[in-house]
């Protein structure tokens, strides 16, 4: 099987790549990345040189490229690739709207051009917006976005949704909750935690810390993904989620207490604003019609995430400086712009 998987030196997308390779030695993996901030071709280090991985610098919305790719006999589209930071979108959201409504439409227009046999759409939780004290979303909760981030992930959404309507392009929408795990931009609550723990900075916590997320270790969103593609019913929307509901403060404090650091260095913030109380998702249609099960328990996941931050200081510290931008360079100098496989 071929797979074009897109936004793959991101955190997840690597994740992804590196974990489809694992589990299918066979398959080949063209993964797209437009090298954003949050693109960090270090990430994909340990696959980089594995012949049925080959790496392309390309914007999704660039539609040449986008249909150049897919001519080259790809089964599968995975889109990971979008702006994926709330706060950002606060301040700009122009481009969320560019990368995850317009480039999904791009690359929808290239698979149906190219016969693909599958466009899996990555999608979140915080399409459906938040829940009270009570409640899960299921994949019937009405969207509801209300960030300009998940509003442009929900336009995502329903390209895609419009596109198996109305041309029959097979598509599934997978909506998974919070993950963690390596290789996490520090911009991210866990990660930005650690670091400024480790530091003994100020840990800014918004508002009383106690909105709601659902985390899920990487791997398992991945492990999701994987049985989605290949066993995902056309037109199918499926939630992903740990059942592992925790207030930021219960996350900030747990960090601190593994890293024996005080809980004085918690500093509440001026809150974010159209902040999402509560996100809790009902996994139980993946559960029961994939067969999906998280294999990590969030006490092992974090207490794993934290030991491998501990191990990769120097990671997230070229990533804090802006020195991770200069490896592509390093790594392709000349070649810039070309396939690398
Ligand atoms: P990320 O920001 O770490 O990675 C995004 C990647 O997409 C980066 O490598 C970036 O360079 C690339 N990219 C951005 N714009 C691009 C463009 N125009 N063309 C090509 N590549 C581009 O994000 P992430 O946390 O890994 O999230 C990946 C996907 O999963 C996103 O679609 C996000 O909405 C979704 N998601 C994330 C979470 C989470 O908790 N992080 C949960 C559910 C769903
Ligand atoms: O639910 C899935 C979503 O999870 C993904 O779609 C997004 O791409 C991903 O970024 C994430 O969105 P959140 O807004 O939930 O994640 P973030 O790490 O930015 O924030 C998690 C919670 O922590 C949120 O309630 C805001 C709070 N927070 C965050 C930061 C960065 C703080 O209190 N302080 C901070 O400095």
């Amino acid at each position: 099987m071929k797979l074009l998987v897109t936004g793959g030196a991101g955190f997840i997308g690597s994740n992804f790549v590196i974990y489809m390779l694992n589990q299918h030695p066979d398959y080949e993996i063209i993964n797209v990345d437009a090298l954003t901030y949050a693109g960090n071709l270090e990430n994909l280090k340990s696959v980089e040189h594995q012949p049925n991985h080959t790496f392309v610098k390309a914007d999704i919305a660039d539609a040449e490229t986008m249909n150049e790719l897919m001519s080259q006999k790809v089964d599968v589209v995975v889109n990971f690739a979008a702006e994926s930071h709330v706060d950002r979108s606060i301040l700009e959201p122009d481009i969320f709207v560019k990368t995850n409504v317009v480039g999904t439409q791009v690359l929808l227009d290239a698979a149906r051009k190219h016969d693909i046999k599958k466009f899996v759409q990555v999608s979140t939780d915080e399409v459906y917006g938040t829940l009270g004290e009570t409640g899960l979303f299921t994949e019937k909760t009405p969207l509801a976005p209300n960030s300009p981030y998940s509003a442009s992930k929900a336009g995502g959404d329903l390209i895609v949704r419009a596109y198996h309507e109305t041309y029959g392009l097979p598509v599934n929408i997978t909506r998974c909750s919070n993950n963690y795990g390596p290789f996490q931009f520090p911009e991210k609550l866990i990660p930005l935690m650690i670091s400024k723990a480790l530091a003994d900075e100020l840990l800014p916590v918004y508002g009383d810390g106690l909105n709601i997320r659902d985390w899920l270790y990487v791997e398992d969103h991945c492990s999701a993904i994987d049985l989605v593609i290949h066993q995902g019913a056309s037109g199918e929307v499926y939630n992903i989620g740990g059942n592992n509901e925790r207030t930021n403060l219960q996350i900030v404090k747990t960090i601190l207490q593994e890293l024996g650091k005080p809980e004085s260095l918690i500093t509440h913030v001026k809150d974010r604003p159209g902040h999402d109380r509560r996100y809790g998702i009902d996994p139980t249609k993946t559960m029961t019609q994939l067969g999906w099960k998280p294999r990590h328990s969030f006490e092992t996941g974090i207490k794993d995430t934290i030991r491998w931050y501990l191990g990769h200081q120097e990671w997230w510290t070229r990533v804090q400086s802006g020195a991770y931008q200069k490896y592509y360079a390093q790594q392709y100098g000349d070649r810039l712009g070309d396939q690398q496989g």
